[in-house]
Protein backbone atom coordinates (compact mmCIF):
# COMPACT_ATOMS: atom_id res chain seq x y z
CA UNK A 1 0.00 0.00 0.00
CA UNK A 2 1.42 3.07 -1.11
CA UNK A 3 0.79 6.17 1.34
CA UNK A 4 0.40 9.84 1.21
CA UNK A 5 -0.02 13.36 2.95
CA UNK A 6 -2.60 15.62 1.34
CA UNK A 7 -3.23 19.23 2.15
CA UNK A 8 -5.88 19.70 -0.58
CA UNK A 9 -9.39 20.33 -0.02
CA UNK A 10 -11.22 16.95 0.46
CA UNK A 11 -13.46 18.09 -2.50
CA UNK A 12 -10.49 17.58 -4.84
CA UNK A 13 -9.42 14.07 -3.35
CA UNK A 14 -9.63 11.42 -6.21
CA UNK A 15 -10.45 8.21 -4.62
CA UNK A 16 -12.63 5.07 -4.66
CA UNK A 17 -13.69 6.20 -1.44
CA UNK A 18 -13.16 8.79 1.02
CA UNK A 19 -13.75 8.24 4.30
CA UNK A 20 -15.21 10.64 6.90
CA UNK A 21 -15.73 10.32 10.52
CA UNK A 22 -19.12 10.75 12.22
CA UNK A 23 -20.43 11.95 15.67
CA UNK A 24 -23.88 10.77 17.64
CA UNK A 25 -24.12 14.46 17.97
CA UNK A 26 -24.40 15.11 14.45
CA UNK A 27 -23.97 14.68 10.98
CA UNK A 28 -20.32 15.19 9.73
CA UNK A 29 -19.68 18.25 7.60
CA UNK A 30 -17.26 18.34 4.65
CA UNK A 31 -18.14 22.08 3.03
CA UNK A 32 -19.19 20.29 -0.56
CA UNK A 33 -22.58 19.09 -1.69
CA UNK A 34 -22.34 15.92 -0.20
CA UNK A 35 -23.27 17.45 3.13
CA UNK A 36 -26.83 17.76 2.25
CA UNK A 37 -26.51 13.81 1.42
CA UNK A 38 -24.83 12.78 4.84
CA UNK A 39 -27.55 14.77 6.76
CA UNK A 40 -30.33 12.80 4.52
CA UNK A 41 -28.58 9.12 5.81
CA UNK A 42 -28.96 10.77 9.59
CA UNK A 43 -32.47 11.83 8.82
CA UNK A 44 -33.57 8.45 6.89
CA UNK A 45 -31.79 6.64 10.57
CA UNK A 46 -29.29 4.98 8.19
CA UNK A 47 -26.72 6.82 9.92
CA UNK A 48 -26.09 7.79 13.71
CA UNK A 49 -22.75 8.39 14.20
CA UNK A 50 -22.30 5.35 16.54
CA UNK A 51 -19.23 3.57 17.10
CA UNK A 52 -18.58 0.49 14.46
CA UNK A 53 -21.20 1.90 11.84
CA UNK A 54 -20.71 2.31 8.33
CA UNK A 55 -22.40 3.68 5.50
CA UNK A 56 -21.48 4.17 2.18
CA UNK A 57 -23.15 6.85 -0.34
CA UNK A 58 -22.22 6.61 -4.01
CA UNK A 59 -21.61 9.25 -6.13
CA UNK A 60 -21.32 11.67 -3.30
CA UNK A 61 -21.82 15.41 -4.59
CA UNK A 62 -18.87 17.79 -5.37
CA UNK A 63 -16.52 15.55 -4.33
CA UNK A 64 -13.57 14.23 -6.52
CA UNK A 65 -14.24 10.88 -4.83
CA UNK A 66 -16.37 8.27 -6.50
CA UNK A 67 -17.49 6.83 -2.68
CA UNK A 68 -17.82 8.03 0.84
CA UNK A 69 -17.64 5.99 3.82
CA UNK A 70 -19.55 7.67 6.42
CA UNK A 71 -17.95 6.09 10.18
CA UNK A 72 -19.37 6.19 12.94
CA UNK A 73 -16.94 6.88 16.02
CA UNK A 74 -19.58 7.38 18.87
CA UNK A 75 -19.78 10.33 20.73
CA UNK A 76 -17.22 13.26 19.91
CA UNK A 77 -15.88 13.53 24.46
CA UNK A 78 -15.31 10.01 24.23
CA UNK A 79 -13.35 9.65 20.78
CA UNK A 80 -9.51 9.90 20.80
CA UNK A 81 -6.43 8.74 18.69
CA UNK A 82 -6.83 4.79 19.64
CA UNK A 83 -10.60 5.16 18.35
CA UNK A 84 -9.62 6.84 15.48
CA UNK A 85 -6.51 4.22 14.51
CA UNK A 86 -9.31 1.47 14.79
CA UNK A 87 -11.88 3.66 13.28
CA UNK A 88 -9.70 4.09 10.21
CA UNK A 89 -8.84 0.10 10.37
CA UNK A 90 -11.95 -0.85 10.43
CA UNK A 91 -12.86 1.38 7.28
CA UNK A 92 -10.18 0.28 5.41
CA UNK A 93 -11.30 -3.89 5.82
CA UNK A 94 -14.50 -3.05 5.23
CA UNK A 95 -13.82 -1.27 1.42
CA UNK A 96 -10.97 -3.45 0.49
CA UNK A 97 -13.37 -6.46 1.15
CA UNK A 98 -15.40 -4.89 -1.74
CA UNK A 99 -12.28 -4.49 -4.02
CA UNK A 100 -12.12 -1.06 -3.43
CA UNK A 101 -8.15 0.04 -3.56
CA UNK A 102 -7.72 3.41 -3.25
CA UNK A 103 -8.82 5.16 -0.08
CA UNK A 104 -8.64 8.53 1.36
CA UNK A 105 -9.48 9.39 5.01
CA UNK A 106 -10.35 13.10 5.85
CA UNK A 107 -9.04 14.84 9.43
CA UNK A 108 -11.24 17.40 9.61
CA UNK A 109 -9.67 20.47 10.94
CA UNK A 110 -11.46 19.75 14.46
CA UNK A 111 -10.10 16.41 14.46
CA UNK A 112 -5.61 17.50 13.80
CA UNK A 113 -3.35 16.33 16.07
CA UNK A 114 -0.20 14.93 15.82
CA UNK A 115 -1.27 11.63 17.95
CA UNK A 116 -4.45 11.29 15.34
CA UNK A 117 -2.74 12.29 12.26
CA UNK A 118 -0.56 9.17 13.04
CA UNK A 119 -2.98 7.29 14.44
CA UNK A 120 -4.90 7.51 11.28
CA UNK A 121 -2.41 6.64 8.96
CA UNK A 122 -1.31 3.71 11.36
CA UNK A 123 -5.07 2.65 11.36
CA UNK A 124 -4.85 2.22 7.24
CA UNK A 125 -1.68 0.31 7.80
CA UNK A 126 -2.58 -2.33 9.94
CA UNK A 127 -5.95 -2.86 8.39
CA UNK A 128 -4.85 -3.26 5.29
CA UNK A 129 -2.21 -6.26 6.64
CA UNK A 130 -3.29 -9.99 5.99
CA UNK A 131 -1.60 -12.88 6.83
CA UNK A 132 -1.16 -14.70 3.71
CA UNK A 133 2.66 -14.56 2.55
CA UNK A 134 2.34 -17.74 1.75
CA UNK A 135 -0.65 -18.08 -0.14
CA UNK A 136 -0.04 -18.38 -3.67
CA UNK A 137 -3.63 -16.94 -4.73
CA UNK A 138 -4.09 -13.46 -2.47
CA UNK A 139 -6.78 -12.29 -4.14
CA UNK A 140 -8.79 -14.93 -2.89
CA UNK A 141 -9.52 -14.35 0.72
CA UNK A 142 -7.39 -11.03 1.53
CA UNK A 143 -7.39 -8.22 -0.68
CA UNK A 144 -5.10 -4.72 -0.71
CA UNK A 145 -5.17 -1.63 -0.68
CA UNK A 146 -2.84 0.20 -3.26
CA UNK A 147 -3.15 3.95 -2.36
CA UNK A 148 -4.06 5.60 1.00
CA UNK A 149 -4.56 9.42 1.51
CA UNK A 150 -4.59 11.27 4.49
CA UNK A 151 -6.79 14.78 3.54
CA UNK A 152 -5.82 17.23 6.33
CA UNK A 153 -6.57 20.05 4.84
CA UNK A 154 -4.92 23.16 5.82
CA UNK A 155 -2.99 21.58 8.34
CA UNK A 156 0.37 22.77 10.05
CA UNK A 157 3.73 21.45 8.87
CA UNK A 158 4.01 19.72 12.05
CA UNK A 159 1.27 16.92 11.11
CA UNK A 160 3.31 15.62 7.81
CA UNK A 161 5.68 14.57 10.63
CA UNK A 162 3.11 12.54 12.82
CA UNK A 163 1.80 11.45 9.77
CA UNK A 164 5.41 10.24 8.88
CA UNK A 165 5.71 8.85 12.21
CA UNK A 166 3.11 6.50 12.19
CA UNK A 167 3.90 4.91 8.70
CA UNK A 168 7.07 4.24 10.34
CA UNK A 169 5.47 2.63 13.48
CA UNK A 170 2.61 0.62 11.70
CA UNK A 171 5.01 -0.10 8.99
CA UNK A 172 7.39 -1.95 11.82
CA UNK A 173 4.61 -3.55 13.58
CA UNK A 174 3.59 -5.08 10.02
CA UNK A 175 7.22 -6.25 9.61
CA UNK A 176 7.12 -8.05 13.08
CA UNK A 177 4.02 -9.58 12.08
CA UNK A 178 5.17 -10.93 8.97
CA UNK A 179 8.00 -12.87 11.56
CA UNK A 180 5.18 -13.92 13.95
CA UNK A 181 3.20 -15.44 11.34
CA UNK A 182 6.09 -17.17 9.54
CA UNK A 183 5.77 -21.34 10.26
CA UNK A 184 8.42 -23.06 12.09
CA UNK A 185 9.62 -24.22 9.49
CA UNK A 186 10.73 -20.91 7.94
CA UNK A 187 11.60 -19.44 10.64
CA UNK A 188 14.34 -21.29 12.78
CA UNK A 189 16.79 -19.74 15.11
CA UNK A 190 19.37 -19.12 12.28
CA UNK A 191 16.38 -17.66 9.91
CA UNK A 192 15.31 -15.32 12.62
CA UNK A 193 18.81 -14.11 12.74
CA UNK A 194 19.20 -13.44 8.95
CA UNK A 195 15.83 -11.53 9.15
CA UNK A 196 17.39 -9.61 12.37
CA UNK A 197 20.47 -8.93 10.05
CA UNK A 198 18.99 -7.79 6.83
CA UNK A 199 16.47 -5.51 8.36
CA UNK A 200 19.13 -4.00 10.70
CA UNK A 201 21.25 -3.57 7.12
CA UNK A 202 18.52 -1.90 5.58
CA UNK A 203 17.59 0.61 8.62
CA UNK A 204 21.53 1.60 9.20
CA UNK A 205 21.82 -0.45 12.30
CA UNK A 206 24.13 -2.73 13.68
CA UNK A 207 23.48 -6.74 14.12
CA UNK A 208 25.67 -9.15 16.40
CA UNK A 209 24.77 -12.85 16.02
CA UNK A 210 26.19 -15.09 19.13
CA UNK A 211 26.22 -18.65 18.14
CA UNK A 212 26.37 -21.64 20.49
CA UNK A 213 30.27 -21.55 21.09
CA UNK A 214 30.17 -17.79 22.18
CA UNK A 215 27.28 -18.59 24.23
CA UNK A 216 29.05 -21.56 25.84
CA UNK A 217 32.12 -19.43 27.01
CA UNK A 218 30.20 -17.18 28.46
CA UNK A 219 27.91 -19.25 30.60
CA UNK A 220 24.78 -19.15 29.27
CA UNK A 221 23.60 -22.94 30.54
CA UNK A 222 20.05 -21.79 31.17
CA UNK A 223 19.52 -20.70 27.58
CA UNK A 224 21.60 -23.58 25.82
CA UNK A 225 19.94 -26.34 28.34
CA UNK A 226 16.67 -25.25 26.09
CA UNK A 227 18.11 -25.24 23.00
CA UNK A 228 19.93 -28.67 23.27
CA UNK A 229 16.88 -31.38 21.84
CA UNK A 230 17.10 -29.37 18.58
CA UNK A 231 18.65 -29.91 15.71
CA UNK A 232 18.77 -26.27 15.11
CA UNK A 233 21.08 -24.21 16.68
CA UNK A 234 20.69 -21.48 18.66
CA UNK A 235 21.40 -17.85 18.73
CA UNK A 236 21.35 -14.73 21.03
CA UNK A 237 20.62 -11.62 17.68
CA UNK A 238 22.06 -8.18 19.58
CA UNK A 239 20.54 -5.56 17.38
CA UNK A 240 21.85 -1.93 18.44
CA UNK A 241 21.22 1.66 18.06
CA UNK A 242 23.47 4.34 18.93
CA UNK A 243 22.17 7.64 18.65
CA UNK A 244 24.03 10.28 17.07
CA UNK A 245 23.82 12.40 20.30
CA UNK A 246 22.75 10.81 23.77
CA UNK A 247 20.55 12.85 26.15
CA UNK A 248 22.37 11.35 28.71
CA UNK A 249 23.95 7.99 29.69
CA UNK A 250 21.23 5.57 30.01
CA UNK A 251 20.87 2.12 28.19
CA UNK A 252 17.94 0.67 27.16
CA UNK A 253 17.47 -3.63 26.64
CA UNK A 254 14.67 -4.63 25.14
CA UNK A 255 14.48 -8.52 25.54
CA UNK A 256 12.21 -10.68 23.37
CA UNK A 257 11.27 -14.21 23.78
CA UNK A 258 12.41 -15.76 20.50
CA UNK A 259 11.23 -19.47 20.88
CA UNK A 260 10.86 -20.31 17.36
CA UNK A 261 8.77 -23.29 18.28
CA UNK A 262 8.06 -24.89 21.49
CA UNK A 263 6.86 -28.46 21.83
CA UNK A 264 7.22 -28.50 25.45
CA UNK A 265 10.44 -30.32 25.06
CA UNK A 266 10.22 -33.52 27.24
CA UNK A 267 7.46 -31.84 29.20
CA UNK A 268 5.81 -32.63 25.44
CA UNK A 269 2.36 -30.29 25.14
CA UNK A 270 -0.59 -32.02 23.79
CA UNK A 271 -0.85 -32.10 20.02
CA UNK A 272 -4.21 -30.19 20.01
CA UNK A 273 -3.17 -26.53 19.07
CA UNK A 274 0.24 -27.42 19.48
CA UNK A 275 0.41 -25.68 15.64
CA UNK A 276 -0.05 -21.89 17.07
CA UNK A 277 3.64 -22.03 19.29
CA UNK A 278 4.97 -20.90 16.06
CA UNK A 279 4.01 -17.46 17.20
CA UNK A 280 6.16 -18.22 20.58
CA UNK A 281 9.01 -15.76 19.05
CA UNK A 282 6.31 -12.69 18.89
CA UNK A 283 8.24 -11.23 22.11
CA UNK A 284 11.15 -11.56 19.93
CA UNK A 285 9.98 -10.65 16.97
CA UNK A 286 7.97 -7.34 18.77
CA UNK A 287 11.73 -6.19 19.73
CA UNK A 288 13.19 -6.34 16.35
CA UNK A 289 10.20 -4.13 14.60
CA UNK A 290 10.51 -1.35 17.63
CA UNK A 291 14.49 -1.31 16.60
CA UNK A 292 13.18 -0.71 12.84
CA UNK A 293 11.08 2.01 13.75
CA UNK A 294 13.87 3.19 16.37
CA UNK A 295 16.22 3.54 13.40
CA UNK A 296 14.15 5.57 11.59
CA UNK A 297 12.73 7.47 14.14
CA UNK A 298 15.92 8.58 16.17
CA UNK A 299 15.10 8.52 19.65
CA UNK A 300 18.17 10.11 21.92
CA UNK A 301 18.80 7.39 23.72
CA UNK A 302 20.99 4.04 22.91
CA UNK A 303 18.61 1.09 22.56
CA UNK A 304 19.83 -2.52 22.06
CA UNK A 305 17.35 -5.50 21.28
CA UNK A 306 18.64 -8.82 22.26
CA UNK A 307 16.51 -11.66 21.21
CA UNK A 308 17.26 -15.03 22.70
CA UNK A 309 16.32 -17.44 19.79
CA UNK A 310 15.96 -21.53 20.25
CA UNK A 311 13.73 -24.01 18.95
CA UNK A 312 12.02 -26.14 21.88
CA UNK A 313 12.13 -29.92 21.31
CA UNK A 314 12.02 -33.60 22.41
CA UNK A 315 14.87 -35.88 21.24
CA UNK A 316 17.43 -37.54 22.55
CA UNK A 317 19.71 -34.83 23.67
CA UNK A 318 17.00 -32.94 25.32
CA UNK A 319 17.18 -31.97 28.77
CA UNK A 320 15.38 -33.75 30.78
CA UNK A 321 13.03 -32.71 33.73
CA UNK A 322 15.43 -32.55 36.94
CA UNK A 323 18.42 -31.49 35.43
CA UNK A 324 20.24 -28.65 36.89
CA UNK A 325 21.50 -25.94 34.60
CA UNK A 326 24.16 -23.36 35.72
CA UNK A 327 23.17 -19.26 34.36
CA UNK A 328 24.92 -16.54 32.96
CA UNK A 329 25.06 -14.78 36.33
CA UNK A 330 26.11 -17.87 38.33
CA UNK A 331 22.91 -19.13 39.86
CA UNK A 332 21.73 -22.45 39.48
CA UNK A 333 18.37 -23.47 38.47
CA UNK A 334 16.55 -26.65 38.75
CA UNK A 335 14.21 -27.72 35.63
CA UNK A 336 11.62 -29.11 36.70
CA UNK A 337 9.53 -28.27 33.62
CA UNK A 338 11.06 -28.40 30.62
CA UNK A 339 7.87 -26.40 29.21
CA UNK A 340 8.88 -23.25 31.15
CA UNK A 341 11.53 -22.74 28.92
CA UNK A 342 10.78 -18.98 27.95
CA UNK A 343 12.08 -18.14 31.20
CA UNK A 344 14.84 -20.08 30.85
CA UNK A 345 16.41 -18.44 27.79
CA UNK A 346 15.23 -14.67 28.86
CA UNK A 347 17.69 -14.93 32.16
CA UNK A 348 20.51 -15.79 30.19
CA UNK A 349 19.67 -12.33 28.04
CA UNK A 350 18.94 -10.44 30.99
CA UNK A 351 22.78 -11.25 31.84
CA UNK A 352 24.17 -10.41 28.60
CA UNK A 353 22.27 -6.84 29.18
CA UNK A 354 23.66 -6.04 32.52
CA UNK A 355 26.70 -7.35 32.31
CA UNK A 356 28.82 -6.96 28.74
CA UNK A 357 26.24 -3.93 27.74
CA UNK A 358 25.73 -2.29 30.68
CA UNK A 359 22.15 -1.65 30.69
CA UNK A 360 20.60 0.89 32.89
CA UNK A 361 17.15 -0.29 31.97
CA UNK A 362 15.15 -4.10 30.82
CA UNK A 363 12.10 -4.14 29.34
CA UNK A 364 10.89 -7.50 28.08
CA UNK A 365 8.22 -9.11 25.71
CA UNK A 366 7.53 -12.46 25.77
CA UNK A 367 4.66 -15.34 25.33
CA UNK A 368 5.68 -16.54 28.82
CA UNK A 369 2.79 -18.22 30.40
CA UNK A 370 -0.85 -19.72 29.80
CA UNK A 371 -1.82 -18.43 33.22
CA UNK A 372 -1.65 -14.87 31.65
CA UNK A 373 -4.52 -15.83 28.87
CA UNK A 374 -6.58 -17.22 31.77
CA UNK A 375 -6.29 -13.69 34.23
CA UNK A 376 -6.53 -11.32 31.48
CA UNK A 377 -7.83 -12.72 28.61
CA UNK A 378 -6.24 -11.73 25.05
CA UNK A 379 -7.17 -8.41 25.77
CA UNK A 380 -4.46 -6.92 27.88
CA UNK A 381 -0.96 -8.16 28.42
CA UNK A 382 0.14 -8.18 31.51
CA UNK A 383 2.77 -6.08 33.29
CA UNK A 384 4.75 -6.87 35.92
CA UNK A 385 7.84 -4.55 37.33
CA UNK A 386 10.77 -3.81 39.93
CA UNK A 387 10.79 0.04 39.23
CA UNK A 388 7.13 1.55 38.94
CA UNK A 389 8.42 4.83 37.54
CA UNK A 390 9.40 2.63 34.67
CA UNK A 391 6.46 1.08 34.14
CA UNK A 392 4.10 4.32 34.53
CA UNK A 393 6.34 5.62 31.65
CA UNK A 394 5.35 2.95 29.82
CA UNK A 395 1.81 2.73 30.51
CA UNK A 396 1.51 6.42 29.77
CA UNK A 397 2.87 5.61 25.94
CA UNK A 398 1.20 2.52 25.48
CA UNK A 399 -2.09 4.18 26.55
CA UNK A 400 -1.54 6.17 23.75
CA UNK A 401 -1.09 4.15 21.23
CA UNK A 402 -4.46 2.39 22.54
CA UNK A 403 -2.15 -0.87 23.41
CA UNK A 404 -4.03 -2.70 26.67
CA UNK A 405 -1.28 -3.71 29.50
CA UNK A 406 -2.87 -4.52 32.74
CA UNK A 407 -0.42 -4.51 36.00
CA UNK A 408 -0.29 -7.66 37.83
CA UNK A 409 1.44 -7.83 41.27
CA UNK A 410 5.08 -9.36 42.35
CA UNK A 411 4.75 -9.10 45.68
CA UNK A 412 7.66 -10.87 47.38
CA UNK A 413 5.28 -13.53 48.76
CA UNK A 414 4.86 -15.47 45.25
CA UNK A 415 8.69 -16.10 46.40
CA UNK A 416 7.28 -18.75 48.50
CA UNK A 417 6.82 -21.16 45.71
CA UNK A 418 9.97 -20.85 44.23
CA UNK A 419 11.91 -23.28 45.94
CA UNK A 420 13.85 -26.27 45.26
CA UNK A 421 15.57 -29.02 47.23
CA UNK A 422 18.82 -28.66 44.69
CA UNK A 423 19.00 -25.51 43.33
CA UNK A 424 18.60 -22.27 43.96
CA UNK A 425 15.73 -22.00 42.38
CA UNK A 426 12.95 -25.07 40.05
CA UNK A 427 12.14 -23.02 36.99
CA UNK A 428 8.26 -23.49 37.69
CA UNK A 429 6.11 -22.86 40.80
CA UNK A 430 2.78 -24.46 41.69
CA UNK A 431 -0.46 -24.19 39.22
CA UNK A 432 -1.78 -20.83 40.99
CA UNK A 433 -0.48 -17.50 39.77
CA UNK A 434 1.41 -19.10 37.15
CA UNK A 435 1.84 -15.62 35.02
CA UNK A 436 3.06 -14.19 38.65
CA UNK A 437 5.84 -16.65 39.76
CA UNK A 438 6.81 -16.75 35.91
CA UNK A 439 7.61 -13.03 36.54
CA UNK A 440 9.02 -13.56 40.16
CA UNK A 441 11.37 -15.99 38.61
CA UNK A 442 12.62 -13.61 36.00
CA UNK A 443 12.88 -10.31 38.66
CA UNK A 444 15.55 -12.77 40.54
CA UNK A 445 17.75 -12.32 37.51
CA UNK A 446 16.76 -9.16 36.07
CA UNK A 447 17.28 -7.17 40.20
CA UNK A 448 18.78 -4.44 40.64
CA UNK A 449 18.36 -3.10 37.28
CA UNK A 450 14.98 -1.05 36.01
CA UNK A 451 12.72 -3.74 34.55
CA UNK A 452 9.49 -4.34 32.96
CA UNK A 453 8.62 -7.57 32.02
CA UNK A 454 5.19 -8.05 29.63
CA UNK A 455 3.47 -11.21 28.59
CA UNK A 456 2.06 -11.32 25.96
CA UNK A 457 0.86 -15.01 25.59
CA UNK A 458 -3.14 -13.48 25.30
CA UNK A 459 -2.52 -10.53 22.68
CA UNK A 460 0.15 -11.16 20.42
CA UNK A 461 -2.31 -13.58 18.28
CA UNK A 462 -5.80 -12.66 17.36
CA UNK A 463 -7.68 -16.45 17.32
CA UNK A 464 -10.59 -14.43 14.90
CA UNK A 465 -10.47 -12.00 12.58
CA UNK A 466 -12.31 -8.36 13.77
CA UNK A 467 -13.83 -5.44 11.96
CA UNK A 468 -10.61 -3.53 12.29
CA UNK A 469 -8.09 -6.68 12.67
CA UNK A 470 -6.48 -9.92 10.32
CA UNK A 471 -6.71 -13.05 12.80
CA UNK A 472 -3.00 -14.22 13.37
CA UNK A 473 0.13 -11.99 14.40
CA UNK A 474 -0.59 -8.87 16.23
CA UNK A 475 2.85 -6.81 16.44
CA UNK A 476 1.94 -6.30 19.63
CA UNK A 477 4.45 -3.77 21.69
CA UNK A 478 5.94 -2.81 18.08
CA UNK A 479 4.62 1.09 18.96
CA UNK A 480 4.82 1.28 22.81
CA UNK A 481 8.80 0.31 22.74
CA UNK A 482 9.30 2.76 19.90
CA UNK A 483 7.44 5.51 21.81
CA UNK A 484 9.01 4.29 25.14
CA UNK A 485 12.78 5.09 23.84
CA UNK A 486 11.66 7.96 21.91
CA UNK A 487 9.73 9.70 24.81
CA UNK A 488 12.76 8.97 27.03
CA UNK A 489 14.01 11.87 29.18
N1 LIG B 1 4.96 -20.62 25.28
C1 LIG B 1 4.30 -21.11 26.43
C2 LIG B 1 3.22 -20.17 26.94
C3 LIG B 1 2.04 -19.97 26.04
C4 LIG B 1 0.92 -20.76 26.19
C5 LIG B 1 2.04 -18.99 25.09
C6 LIG B 1 -0.17 -20.55 25.39
C7 LIG B 1 0.95 -18.80 24.28
C8 LIG B 1 -0.16 -19.57 24.44
C9 LIG B 1 5.29 -21.32 27.57
O1 LIG B 1 6.56 -21.68 27.20
C10 LIG B 1 4.73 -22.42 28.41
O2 LIG B 1 4.61 -23.49 27.93
N2 LIG B 1 4.39 -22.09 29.65
C11 LIG B 1 3.78 -23.03 30.54
C12 LIG B 1 4.50 -22.94 31.86
C13 LIG B 1 4.15 -24.05 32.81
C14 LIG B 1 4.79 -25.33 32.35
C15 LIG B 1 4.63 -23.68 34.18
C16 LIG B 1 2.32 -22.63 30.68
O3 LIG B 1 2.04 -21.45 30.83
O4 LIG B 1 1.47 -23.52 30.61
ZN1 LIG C 1 6.77 -23.76 26.93
ZN1 LIG D 1 7.13 -21.02 25.26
Amino acid sequence: MQTRFERNVVDTIACDALIVAAFEEGAPKTGAGCDAQIQGLYESGECSGKKDELALLHAPQGLAAKRLLVAGCGKRESFDAPALRRTVAAAVRHLKGKSIRNIAFALDGSLQSDATAAAAVEGAILGDYEPDQLKTDKEKDGKRVDTFALAAPGSEPALEAAYARGVVLAESQNFTRDLVNAPANLMTPTRLAEHARAMAADAGLECEVLDREKMHGLGMGSLLGVAQGSAEPPVLILVKYRPEKAAGSDHLGLVGKGVTFDTGGISIKPSEGMEKMKYDMAGGAAVLGAMRAIAGLKPSIAVTALVPAVENMPGSKAQRPGDIVTTMNGKTVEVLNTDAEGRLILIDAFAYAQKQLGCTHMVDAATLTSSIVVALGHVHSGAFTNNQALLDRLFAVARAQGENMWQMPLDDDYKEQLKSAFADLPNIGTRWGGSITAAYFLKEFADPTPWVHLDIAGTAWLEEAKPHMAKGPTGVCVRSFAELALGWK
